[in-house]
């Protein structure tokens, strides 16, 4: 009888990470089909998914990195293996979870020169048999929802009309800019809490799906439609159209969610220090793009300024805030991929010839397998 195929998930060490990139559930899939899932010990714990219920899933518990490494054929992550957990890695072993490639080079060399392979969850193509692995919606749609539950929190107001003997409250009106992923699970979470709802997005499409959630859509003279279904940069004259209609929404809002990107971009600026200032006071902007640029000009990134009454949130890691179901819902994204790469014996496919696999393999094998990540690797220092 040959060994199982041996699957290893770390704790997660990265600050603030809150999630784990399985859960118990999953791992009993993973049993059935006949692989041996070892968990390191406590990895659930800041998603309330505790050494116990991994047990008695069927996950062998670990104390030690060296001892859930060992013959580890797959390693599952959520954040992306510093060098240190690369160089824990025997050669060959196949690490899955999202890679951040861009911003880390030095460790993407680490990989490629201990012959380790890496698949990124950011490259699985948006093709609707990947739907069901698509790690960057999952999260987004986590993300989303914590941003306007922040809102509500910092908003000095109630959100909903309310008629009571103290008097007739008018409903606060959130903003959302960007209606991507996140933006419309953003404004379904403010419709529930009963906020009028505006939004915006350069891709006319967008329109659609915002108006089906029964919020206004904010039209413009532009369609920035780009490849694959994102937005492509505007021009200078489209830039200032844009940010004249912004800023008069921008003004009326009591809470703005921004959450516009521009894939490979550093995100673009929606709303300037000169709009901030003709906010109301008490109003809050909540800059889910603060990773990437932010969306105002006055973010900062894992930071919360205060500019002419206004707060500006810069949250980093939204959905490590709702980690038992943005874990449960990696986990599930995990599963599916994995699919790709273990047949119905529990053995590893030969060969990663799936498109889907073809597209979201980073490292393989000593070779950098993502053009612009080799681009930028071949244009830095590290
Ligand atoms: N499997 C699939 O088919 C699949 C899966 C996920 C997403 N998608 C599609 O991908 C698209 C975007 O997804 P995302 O949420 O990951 O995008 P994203 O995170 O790259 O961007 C968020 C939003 O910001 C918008 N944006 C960019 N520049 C802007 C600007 N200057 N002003 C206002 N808005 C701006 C984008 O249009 C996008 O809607 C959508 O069309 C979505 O339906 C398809």
């Amino acid at each position: 009888m040959t060994s199982p195929l041996v699957i290893a998930v770390p704790k997660e060490l990265a600050p603030g990470e809150q999630r784990v990139a399985t859960v118990p559930e999953v791992v009993r899939n993973l049993i059935k089909s006949g692989c041996e899932v070892r968990v390191e010990h406590d990895a659930g714990a800041g998603s309330y998914y505790p050494d116990t219920m991994f047990a008695a899933a069927g996950a062998k518990i670990v104390s030690e990195r060296a001892g859930l490494l060992d013959g580890a054929r797959i390693v599952l992550r959520v954040q992306p293996p510093t060098v240190t957990d690369i160089d824990q890695l025997a050669e060959g072993t196949i690490v899955i979870g999202f890679m951040n490639a861009a911003n880390n080079l030095e460790a993407i060399k680490r990989m490629r020169d201990r012959k380790i392979t890496a698949f990124s969850l950011e490259l699985v193509p948006r093709i609707s048999r990947a739907q069901s692995m698509d790690a960057l919606s999952s999260q987004a749609t986590a993300g989303g929802y914590v941003a306007v539950i922040l809102g509500a929190q910092n908003c000095p107001k109630f959100l909903p009309m309310l008629t009571t003997a103290a008097g007739t409250i008018r409903p606060s009106t959130v903003l959302v800019l960007g209606a991507g992923i996140a933006g419309l699970m953003a404004i379904a979470t403010a419709k529930r809490l009963g906020a009028l709802v505006e939004a915006y997005d350069v891709r006319r499409a967008a329109g659609e799906q915002v108006r089906s959630l029964g919020a206004k859509f904010l039209e413009l003279e532009i369609n920035a439609e780009g490849q694959g279904g994102y937005a492509r940069e505007l021009t200078a004259e489209e830039k200032v159209k844009e940010q004249e209609m912004v800023s008069a929404a921008v003004a009326r809002a009591d809470i703005v969610i921004t959450t516009a990107a521009i894939p490979g971009r550093k995100a673009p600026v929606l709303i300037t220090k000169e709009t901030v200032a003709k906010m109301q006071p008490g109003a809050v902007i909540i800059d889910m793009a603060a990773e990437t640029g932010g969306n105002c000009e006055l973010t900062q990134a894992g930071k919360t300024v205060r500019e002419h009454g206004v707060m500006i949130i810069g949250p980093q890691n939204l959905p490590a805030r709702v980690p038992f179901h943005a874990s449960q819902m990696y986990a599930k994204n995990l599963l599916s991929f994995l699919s790709l790469l273990i047949d119905k014996n529990g053995a590893l496919v030969t060969g990663f010839t799936d498109e889907i696999l073809t597209a979201s393999l980073l490292v393989h094998a000593g070779t950098v397998r993502h053009q612009p990540t080799l681009d930028l690797l071949e244009g830095s220092k590290v």
